[in-house]
């Protein structure tokens, strides 16, 4: 406070404050006068509670923490609607594939969901997509590069139209997980009681259409195995796989898609990868420093070993 300040006048705040600090330090010495040396408390709970209480805040605790895990896992017999949810490791680290993602959900995603809570540069940024590419080719109509990435439907409109306006998908990997957005993505299967003529075995009667019917096709209902409560198929009393007849499994209809199941999944994968980038911008930066910051401790960690040593030095 001694200093110079810089910025020209000096503040009032700051006086005002200053001046407190100085009355505060003159009268030290007389509040210091006034304390006295009071007895040391024994401890008040030196026995502590009694064992009874003790068990049963226990019991309390893990019913409290288990009635919550079995009411979510209730909801449906599988994580996945129908099916259980197939696997898929998002890599955030894999750019290309992130850039592929970026790629499908602007053409095949945007036209209905927005993803408001990011921006175009941010996502370039992220994922070494140079800006004028991100323009040419990711971009649409009059959007600029620092915009979010809104879009133009109203949701007024789009409830009348779907029935349900299409959710904002900033944060949906987060929200579901990429586990139940890669099955749900693949699931979708002709049903001709629906608007739009399809249904999805993970989301049922969901009022999306199947957008992806141009590279997957239409996947029609067959029989399949039923499924038993850890996904295998269920048996019955002489081990004969029960069948389901009304959709137990999904096969190639009529409607032929442009690419091949295993280049659809690959999509699908990369697409997914994108929602769960756009999800959390920063995972990969948060674990980068993760590393740094257990780094620091360690180091951090010899030097306060030492320090405690000669703390104690003369005292054991
Ligand atoms: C023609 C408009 C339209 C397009 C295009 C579209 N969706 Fe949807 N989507 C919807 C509607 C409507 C819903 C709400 C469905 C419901 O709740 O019944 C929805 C729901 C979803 C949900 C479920 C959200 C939740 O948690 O409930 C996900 C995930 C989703 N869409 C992903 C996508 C992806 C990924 C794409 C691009 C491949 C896409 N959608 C393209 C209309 C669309």
């Amino acid at each position: 406070m001694g200093i110079e300040y810089i910025g020209g006048e000096v503040p009032v705040l700051l006086l005002i404050v200053c001046f407190l600090l100085a009355v505060l330090f003159a009268v030290m010495p007389l509040l210091a006068a006034r304390d006295k040396d009071l007895v040391e408390p024994t401890r008040t709970q030196a026995k502590g509670l009694p064992t009874l209480v003790v068990l049963a805040g226990l019991a309390l605790f893990i019913i409290l923490a288990v009635v919550p895990i079995k009411a979510v896992a209730a909801e449906g017999a599988f994580n996945c609607g129908a099916v259980p949810c197939d696997h898929m490791e998002p890599d955030l680290n894999d750019k290309e594939s992130l850039q592929r993602g970026a790629k499908y959900f602007v053409n095949y995603c945007m036209g209905c969901h927005s993803a408001k809570y990011s921006r175009y540069e941010r996502v370039a940024d992220d994922l070494d997509i140079p800006h004028n590419l991100m323009e040419e080719n990711l971009i649409f109509g009059s959007e600029r590069i620092g915009q979010l990435m809104d879009i133009a439907m109203k949701p007024q409109q789009s409830k009348v139209w779907f029935g349900v306006a299409p959710p904002d998908l900033t944060l949906v990997a987060r929200a579901r997980s990429p586990e139940w957005l890669y099955t749900y993505l693949r699931n979708f299967y002709k049903d001709e009681t629906r608007p739009w003529g399809v249904n999805n075995r993970v989301f049922p009667n969901v009022g999306m259409p199947h957008v992806l019917i141009g590279p997957q096709g239409l996947l029609e209902c067959s029989a399949g195995p039923k499924l038993n409560h850890h996904g295998g198929a269920l048996r019955n009393d002489v081990g004969q796989v029960e069948v389901d007849e009304h959709c137990g499994a999904l096969k190639e209809g009529k409607i032929k898609g442009s690419m091949s199941a295993a280049e659809f999944d690959q999509a699908v994968y990369d697409l997914v990868n994108f929602l769960e980038y756009v999800a959390e911008p920063v995972a990969v930066k948060r674990q980068a420093i993760g590393y740094y910051v257990l780094g620091f401790l360690l180091i951090l960690f010899v030097f306060v070993y030492f320090l405690n040593r000669e703390f104690w030095r003369e005292i054991h």
